[in-house]
């Protein structure tokens, strides 16, 4: 080939490469892509092709490099120049107080300013840049020493191989963090239990993993993201850490916009309170908030100790995963006769509170994730949800347990199991099944049911094994015990008419609260609300045919049926005629007041502060409208509180407006 053709590939190659990282930036780090996925594989595979056929065309800035290199042999350890230090942390409003406490002290000032910042759950690495091209890219290591993982480092989006605008020539370091995006995390696992192997146990580990790969065509897979929060270089890029952050912008580096300058602790204190919000709502995991003291020149007066940075500090959130013994795996019978395994756990301190128990859903999971007693297992508890096992640690299992398997007979009354066609579940079929009785009782009794207050889980199971308790119409002959119950430990006379009165109110409790308590498959408090608005009377409702109840919006066939059936019954139909004869006697829906929320399906989530969800959800019935508990396209509004997660990130993808408490408060009428 001639040479002058030879050069116009090159300049063609270096157009290529230069829009290439052009639009990565467009996309990764300013979320404003300006031409699709197809034009960009185009100039991509372009530019792969040239490289392909003239490899003295490639560049180390190439971003053909991003999909990875051959594997290594091993890695090169690397000195950094300025050692990578850890955070001290502070839990809890005390804690930042007093950091705040000592840095004021320390610089002999009144007020700081600082820059307070997402702590991005991955991990730390460090980029060195020389005449604006990455040349190392190190792990932390032990903070002195780490591991050269360029190739690796090549391969994530959000850290440039070029930098642009104008950046220091002589050679600098850049830190940041490697992460998985939840979405990532996802895809990367479900492709690998396609392939039939273990799916990752959270973000980090495949993060971390990911990046110490010999082989960076492995780590491009896991689609790795990167944010940079710290700048090192001799001069300082910019006098301050926020405008350090607007800098490694300009240079294209992902970096993340939650970041914010504050004025005193108090500003410090509102963001660390608004992160937790949001935090399940964010794309990536995060286990805290780091707080620095926003000027270079204080931070440098204040110093570090061997430890960390006296100008920063990690507030931490309680982490969302940890590590404990699965003493035992036991079947817990429900309600329904369900026999569902539950792990007995080593007590852990986990999602801010201690956790003895965990859910494994169902025995298909048991199998699934493989967990053995006495492994070490993860086990997961993410805002207010029911704990949960994620899986076992398979490198700390001792010896070679035996695989859990899923009981053949009922653990409380021996009967044996049966799996109904169609389900998963394992059913204890036998409907005088003490653990049945006993669930039955306490859901029938139960806040949201027919709330009956001092009828809780350890009463009943005392009733029961004293013979007052027989079967749900027996709370109502409860009464007839009184001498007894006035007999027993810790039961005054006071308390004993106190429950008595509460069993006495409960008969009159509204129809969609009795429909729920009576535990129909299916039918939870939104359900039961819904039947009970349609039919408004029991009449109605136990004479409903499938047609009838399926035309119900949010009814699907399912449920339809299984209500339907539970109506026929004839157990079911005794049951209810029983509980009547006693004197229960739902009260008949209510019509709506108004049709302020006609036509509109609203869905509350997160932490509301001025009413319970209960009371909200009865108002929007009241002014004519529906509560429903998912986001979906049918949505008509989002009301948020703090803690809002995947409903508050769903309606943003749907685009269905969010609004707050006070928003929703406004819109009501004045006095109602
Ligand atoms: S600054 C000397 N900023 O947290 C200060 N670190 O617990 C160095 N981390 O090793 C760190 N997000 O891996 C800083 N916005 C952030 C961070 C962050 C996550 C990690 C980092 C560090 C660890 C310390």
């Amino acid at each position: 080939m001639a040479s002058t053709d030879l050069s116009e590939l090159a300049k063609r190659a270096a157009w290529l490469r230069s829009e290439i990282e052009r639009h990565n930036t467009l996309y990764y780090v300013y979320d404003r892509p300006e031409i699709g996925d197809s034009e960009w594989d185009a100039l991509f595979a372009e530019l792969v092709s040239i490289e392909n056929e003239h490899p003295e065309l490639r560049t180390p800035d190439s971003p053909t490099l991003r999909v990875g290199a051959p594997p290594m042999a091993g890695f090169e350890q690397h000195r950094h120049l300025v050692p990578m230090l850890s955070l001290d942390n502070a839990f809890g409003e005390d804690e930042l107080r007093a950091f705040d406490d000592r840095v004021r002290r320390g610089l002999g000032v009144e007020q700081v300013e600082y820059f307070v910042e997402l702590k991005f759950d991955g991990l730390s690495i460090s980029l060195t840049y020389e005449d604006g091209l990455l040349e190392i890219a190190t792990t932390r290591g032990d903070g002195t020493t780490g591991e050269v993982v360029t190739p690796n480092a090549r391969t994530v989006r959000g850290i440039p191989l070029r930098l642009q605008g104008d950046f220091p020539r002589a050679p600098f370091e850049v830190r940041g963090e490697v992460l998985m995006t939840k979405n990532a995390f996802e895809s990367v696992n479900r492709a690998r239990i396609e392939a039939g192997e273990e799916p990752f146990v959270n973000p980090r580990n495949a993060a971390a993993g990911g990046m110490r790969q010999l082989d960076s065509r492995l780590t491009a897979q896991r689609q790795l993201s990167f944010f940079a929060y710290q700048a090192v270089a001799n001069p300082p890029i910019a006098p301050s850490q926020s405008e350090t952050m607007d800098r490694l912008r300009e240079f294209g580096f992902a970096v993340n916009d939650r970041g914010r300058r504050c004025m005193d602790l108090g500003e410090v204190l509102d963001f660390v309170h608004a992160v937790e919000g949001i935090r399940a709502s964010l794309p990536f995991g995060i286990d805290g908030v780091v707080v620095k003291v926003d000027r270079l020149d204080e931070q440098e007066s204040l110093g570090s100790t061997a430890r960390g940075p006296r100008w920063a500090i990690a507030s931490k959130f309680p982490a969302e995963q940890a590590l404990t013994i699965l003493r035992r795996v036991f079947g817990n019978v429900g309600r329904t006769g369900v026999v569902s395994p539950v792990a007995d756990l080593e007590p852990v301190f986990v999602g801010g509170v201690t956790v003895g128990r965990a859910t494994l859903h169902n025995w298909e999971d048991v199998a699934r994730k493989d967990v053995r007693e006495g492994d070490t297992v993860i086990v997961q508890r993410a805002g207010d949800v029911i704990p949960e096992i994620v899986g076992a640690v398979l490198d700390k299992r001792v010896g070679d347990p035996p695989p859990v398997t899923p009981p053949s007979h009922c653990p409380e009354c021996g009967t044996a199991l049966v799996r109904e066609p169609g389900y998963v579940a394992l059913k204890c079929p036998n409907r005088a099944c003490p653990a049945q009785i006993a669930r039955k009782i306490e859901h029938f009794a139960s806040r949201l049911a027919m709330d009956i207050e001092g009828l809780g889980e350890k009463q009943i199971a005392r009733f029961l094994e004293l013979g007052y308790l027989t079967d749900l119409p027996s709370v109502y002959r409860l009464h007839e015990h009184r001498a007894e119950l006035v007999g027993l430990d810790r039961m005054g006379e006071q308390s004993v008419d106190n429950l008595l009165h509460a069993i006495e109110s409960s008969k009159t409790r509204p129809l969609d609260r009795f429909v729920y308590a009576l535990g129909i498959r299916y039918v939870g408090d939104r359900t039961a609300g819904d039947l009970a608005r349609e039919f408004r009377t029991l009449e109605a409702l136990r004479h409903a045919d499938y047609e009838a109840l399926v035309t119900v919006p949010d009814i699907g066939p399912r449920s339809a049926a299984e209500i339907q059936e539970w109506f026929e019954e004839e157990e079911n139909r005794a049951l209810l005629d029983e509980l009547l004869r006693f004197g229960v006697s739902p009260i008949e829906a209510e019509a709506p007041v108004s049709d302020l929320f006609a036509g509109q399906t609203i869905v509350f989530t997160g932490k509301l502060e001025r009413m319970t969800r209960e009371d909200a959800e009865a108002l929007v019935l009241r002014l004519g409208g529906k509560a429903s508990g998912s986001v979906s396209k049918v949505t008509s509004l989002v009301v948020a509180g703090p803690g809002a997660g995947s409903k508050l990130a769903k309606a943003e993808q749907l685009g269905v407006p969010v609004i707050s408490e006070e928003d929703f408060l406004a819109m009501l009428p004045q006095g109602g």
